[in-house]
């Protein structure tokens, strides 16, 4: 975990008054007394700042983001893309390595992480991409967390879809204590399913990326996991019967964790007659009763993570037909906000809220001192306004993409303040 430029930023300290903070488990009417880290008592010439009416929540960690550094900044970069998490309570985000070149090799990986660094207003860490030659360069990166896996073939080129070559990155990540994130989608299943359904509509993406492909790939990987005993992090997990499997494996005892995206917590297949492209990504839209499954497995502890898979195409590239169009969507500005407004429908608790997208990627992933809000944590947090009535308008985010497969909804509760290591890095 990197700490952004902003630590170098002199903090004299502050104390958010009447606010309810979200501490120790549960919901709290106290001061929060923070400098760059929460302390226990205010510092010396703190600033207040009065949070009536507000929640104070830990800064989220969004373990799924495509900031497109390098080669694809017209899409997004560190700057737009950071500013665009902060302006969505996210206070931490984890890049994926799909970029061109793809983050593979270790000077890669320094380029890469030269740029945040510059650029980034949030922390962040970064994903090194599993490729078919590049084991050794892997282990060359210093304090590397984990391992990302493309089973299947998605947006860049870093396909790996021989088991042989899975056999040995979980070896690898279990023998260096690694997790290993794996994109689970099967390749021969979807080629196979592109002959099959060939109308050129947004529409086929789900009938070609199919439950099948989900839980052909998870299959393996889940198999492997239980040979090799590795960290196996499944990322957006989309469908009733994959997260079946997850939830077996899980009942085990294994070391699996999985997340979800809000895109397949809030949308279905159903909607991509509307949205057409802007509904395209991998894994698909799934339906009705997936959807309802993954919302059951977020509220019972299957799922572990809510992350956005941020994955920013501009609109021109969108408008392509179907078959040329890139897979993917934004979602650093919405996460947040559609997750408050399901807690205020009671759909979910904060609680668990809190737990998914702060409380326990920090712990899959092993960052200390983060996603909570107690004495000596980094003082990540976003205030928000749990009653604000707004209307999404992806025009006005700060991505680049300008645009969201949310357009229009209509939500109850939003972001007011973020801060990253006590620094306010937006203030609406
Ligand atoms: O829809 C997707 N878009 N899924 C991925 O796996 C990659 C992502 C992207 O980078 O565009
Ligand atoms: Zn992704």
């Amino acid at each position: 975990m990197e700490n952004s430029k902003l630590l170098k930023v002199k903090n004299t300290g502050l104390v958010l008054e009447n606010a309810r903070v979200y501490t120790q488990g549960k919901m709290r009417r106290q001061a929060l007394y923070v400098d760059t880290h929460v302390r226990s008592e205010p510092a010396k010439n703190a600033e207040s700042m009065d949070c009536k009416g507000m929640w104070v929540l830990p800064g989220f960690i969004d373990a799924h983001v495509h900031f497109r550094v390098p080669g694809a900044e017209h899409k997004e970069d560190w700057k737009t893309g950071s500013m665009a998490a902060a302006h969505g309570g996210i206070t931490t985000v984890m890049d994926m390595p799909n970029t061109h070149p793809s983050t593979t090799s270790l000077a890669g990986w320094e380029q890469k992480r030269a740029v945040a660094q510059r650029d980034s207003v949030v922390n962040y860490a970064l994903h090194f991409g599993a490729a078919k030659d590049n084991f050794e360069e892997a282990l060359k990166v210093p304090g590397l967390h984990s391992i990302k896996m493309y089973m299947g073939s998605s947006t860049g080129n870093l396909l790996v879809d021989s088991e042989p070559l899975w056999e040995k990155w979980f070896e690898l990540c279990q023998r260096n204590n690694l997790v290993l994130v794996v994109h689970a989608e099967y390749e021969a299943l979807i080629q196979d399913h592109s002959k099959s359904f060939t109308e050129n509509h947004a529409r086929v993406h789900s009938k070609i990326r199919d439950s099948e492909v989900e839980t052909t790939a998870l299959e393996k990987a889940l198999a492997l996991q239980a040979r090799m005993g590795t960290k196996l992090h499944v990322a957006h997990v989309s469908s009733k019967e994959g997260l079946g499997l997850v939830r077996e494996a899980k009942s085990n005892g294994r070391q699996v964790t999985c997340e979800v995206c809000p895109h397949h917590l809030f949308l279905t297949e159903k909607d991509t007659e509307r949205l057409g492209n802007l509904a395209k990504m991998n894994p698909s839209l799934k339906g009705k009763e997936d959807v309802k499954a993954l919302w059951k497995g977020l509220r019972d502890g299957t799922i572990d993570c809510v992350a956005t898979d941020h994955a920013p195409h501009t609109l021109e590239e969108k408008s392509k037909p179907y078959s040329e169009a890139p897979s993917g969507v934004p979602g650093v500005e919405t996460m947040l906000p559609l997750l408050l407004n399901a807690v205020h429908e009671e759909k979910i608790s904060l609680e668990r809220v809190v737990q998914c997208a702060s409380k326990n990627p920090a712990r899959i992933f092993g960052f200390e001192k983060k996603g909570a809000l107690e004495e000596g944590c980094a003082a990540d947090a976003g205030i928000v306004n749990p009653k604000k009535k707004w209307t999404v308008m992806g025009a006005q985010f700060y991505s680049k993409s300008k645009w969201t497969p949310f357009e229009g909804f209509k939500l109850t509760g939003a972001v007011t303040r973020t801060f990253v290591n006590g620094k306010e890095v937006f203030h609406d």
